[in-house]
């Protein structure tokens, strides 16, 4: 009997284990005669070590060993680059050299019996610096075009902009923010022989095998890497960073396996960060508000040993329909460790910019920002010449400002109240790209009527666990309780990155091929049956399919992207300058939503993240060093329960998209995050009749 479980509201299949804690996360897992590693890290921000001693940490109680840059094993550090690393500049070296590039820099290593004998040896350790002038600011940086440069142009952009009736020009900061999962990044590494096992708090084991394999120079099958739950990562576990490495290291030089856990300042400087950028977006228009110029250029920071970049201004290319447009991105070099990918990278900065100046030319041309967005449509994407797969803004607009109830906005600034509290409707455009790579699978069916269903993915918070589940159960025609997914392994067949909000089209495409040729060789043998479980018991031993799921060259004939609109309520304290979010309306096409309470749950969280970002997100770079000196809950703020507002609605527009990848899923994960931003500081612009351009909109800002 078949039922229908994509589309289906399926509880977590893991919530069990995670709220009873039977989940076991990296830090937990046990290994005999386990050892801990602390790591000294660099005050300086650019310079050299001038001396390293670590006699006293040696000496310490329990201390097995210190390594530095004097003393450790030189590593191979064969090329290689995963998806998430950078495709230009070298990635850090740890203990390989006395150069010093950023605040936070691993140079030393202790090992020690206990987490606390390795932590306080780690403080006996001296080092001196040599320091050198450090560029921690991007403001006394010089940005250099990307390697190749980027500059996109179409029509003739300066001269629509100098003859257009309406024009603006403003420029758009958002500061350096952190990624900040409820669980750290951690790394158990034991090495038997040549062989290595890794539990790593990871977005990708495969490109932890292959990344620790390059840098240890031995073959990638012989490190196994173990992730079975992320305790979130937005991005921050996508790259292999310097801590694995580390703990590979240890490991290697005590000859007994050895954790790292990263503190929370730790993560400010050793696991990436949404970078600062500067944008600047000039806009021209007709009165009657057709774009006839965007300008767009984007300066952005970035490492001095690699070419951090994200696709900060494709979104402006294809967004609105626009003749003459032109983008230009730059990197600034500085001394600061590569930032990385943090939820929504690139449309989240990138389309906060153009979404801002949207909503200024609105005001300035005195048409409301919906109408706006609905004259500049386009029909195709204007930048490939391509047609979309599928594009449901109007839909999204249209479903989203109905739930809201927009058509009741009174478009005057500082016009709407609620008691002394200013109230605001402000509203924004999103997208992100819909992307696919390839995935393989495996199914087992049992004589039993049970499956085993497996790849290499990870979950590190949307649900993949579950959906993948329920995509497994469908197609092999057995009730969900039947089939067991497994992910988190690379012994399980290859999986790519669980990011960019690929994981749906690329997995579970994977997973549909794997179980359909499974539920096939199975009917087909189990003697003309329709029903797999019986023909399971007829056949009587494991049926199993393997598949390798590719894309095609759809992505070459169609612009593929998830597309949304996000409603906001603000109330503004006109004497204290506080901003509360009251209420959240999006809507998104995003193709096919393969469980709609899991989808629900991850917009929302995109929401609240939006959240963070309009008012609270700011790592605050101290200038004079590059130290963070908010590099704590405490002082890093991000938004709590409390912050949340009580209505927060999501609406899945209808959306048959037959392009995009079999399973017709666009993904929500990144889509969820943009376009937030902008909608709160629109409406921040309509409750005070203040623009603020600068994230993120603390109360001094509004006073
Ligand atoms: Mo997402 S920033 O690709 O984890």
């Amino acid at each position: 009997m078949t039922t229908a479980l994509i589309g289906q509201p399926i509880s977590r299949v893991d919530g069990r284990r995670k709220v009873t804690g039977a989940a076991t996360y990296v830090a937990e897992f046990q290994a005999p005669g386990l050892v801990h590693g602390a790591i000294v890290r660099s005050t300086v921000a650019n310079g050299r070590i001038a001396s390293i001693d670590s006699s006293a940490a040696q000496q310490a109680p329990g201390v097995i060993a210190v390594l530095t840059h004097q003393n450790a094993p030189k590593l191979a550090y064969r090329a290689h680059k995963g998806a998430p690393d950078p495709g230009i500049g070298e990635r850090l070296h740890v203990l390989q050299a006395d150069r010093v590039s950023h605040q936070g820099q691993p140079v030393a290593l202790v090992i020690a019996e206990g987490l606390e004998q390795a932590v306080h040896a780690a403080m006996l350790v001296r080092v001196t610096y040599a320091p050198e002038a450090a560029i921690t600011d991007i403001a006394r940086a010089e940005p250099v075009p990307l390697t190749p440069p980027s500059e996109t142009r179409r029509g003739d952009p300066d001269g629509a902009l100098a003859a257009a009736e309406v024009k603006l020009g403003q420029t758009y900061v958002i500061p350096r923010e952190n990624h900040n999962p409820i669980e750290m990044h951690a790394t158990i590494a034991s090495w038997d022989g040549d062989s290595l096992t890794l539990w790593d708090k990871t977005q990708w084991v495969h490109n932890v095998a292959d990344e620790i394999a390059a840098v240890f120079g031995i073959p990638a099958r012989n490190v196994r890497v173990i992730s079975p739950f992320v305790g979130g990562a937005f991005g921050s576990a996508l790259r292999t960073w310097p801590h694995v490495t580390l703990a590979a290291l240890g490991a290697r030089v005590a000859g007994r396996p050895v954790k790292i856990m990263l503190s929370r300042r730790e993560m400010y400087y050793g696991t990436g960060f949404r970078p600062h950028t500067v944008q600047r977006v000039a806009l021209g228009a007709s009165r009657d508000g057709r774009l006839g110029a965007i300008l767009h250029n984007g300066d952005q920071e970035t490492s001095t040993y690699e070419e951090f970049t994200e696709a900060l201004l494709n979104a402006t290319g294809f967004l609105h329909s626009c003749p003459n447009v032109n983008t230009r991105h730059r990197l600034a070099p500085m001394n600061v460790h590569t930032p990385t990918y943090m939820r929504g990278p690139g449309e989240a900065s990138g389309i906060f910019a153009i979404e801002s100046a949207m909503d200024e030319l609105a005001v300035a041309l005195n048409i409301d920002p919906v109408e706006l967005r609905l004259r500049n449509e386009p029909e195709q994407d204007e930048f490939r010449q391509l047609p979309f797969s599928s594009r449901s803004t109007r839909e999204c607009y249209q479903a989203a400002a109905e739930r809201f109830g927009w058509s009741r906005r009174n478009s005057e600034p500082r016009s709407m109240r609620d008691g002394r509290q200013l109230i605001g409707w402000g509203m924004a455009t999103a997208t992100y790209g819909a992307g696919r790579a390839p995935a393989s699978a495996m199914a087992r069916l049992l004589p039993d009527g049970t499956a085993e269903v497996a790849s290499a993915a990870s979950d590190m918070g949307p649900g993949t666990w579950t959906s993948m589940t329920q995509v497994a159960a469908e197609t092999l025609g057995l009730p969900i309780e039947r089939v067991r997914f497994t992910l988190g392994d690379t012994r399980l067949p290859r999986a790519p990155v669980h990011g960019g909000s690929i994981t749906m089209a690329s997995v579970g495409s994977a997973v549909q091929a794997a179980c359909r040729k499974a539920r096939e060789d199975a009917l087909a043998r189990g003697g003309g049956t329709n029903d797999v479980t019986e023909a399971m018991r007829r056949i009587g031993q494991p049926v199993e399919a393997s598949v390798d799921s590719t894309p095609g060259d759809e992505s070459q004939r169609f612009s593929m992207h998830a597309f949304g609109a996000v409603f906001v309520e603000v109330a503004v304290d006109p004497d204290l300058g506080e901003t509360r979010v009251r209420r959240i309306v999006g809507a998104y096409g995003a193709g096919r939503i393969v469980n709609p309470k899991l989808a629900r749950s991850q917009c929302v969280g995109g929401m609240i993240g939006g959240i963070g970002m309009a008012l609270m997100e700011h790592s605050v770079v101290d200038g004079r060093n590059g130290r963070v000196s908010n590099a704590n809950f405490a002082e890093y703020a991000v938004p709590v329960h409390a912050d949340a507002p009580p209505v927060m609605d999501v609406i899945f527009v209808e959306e048959h998209d037959p392009h995009v990848n079999p399973l017709g899923v666009k993904g929500v994960g990144e889509i969820a995050m943009v376009g937030v931003a902008p909608a709160i500081t629109n409406a921040i612009f309509h409750a005070t009749g203040k623009r603020i351009r600068e994230l993120p909109v603390t109360p001094d800002k509004l006073l």
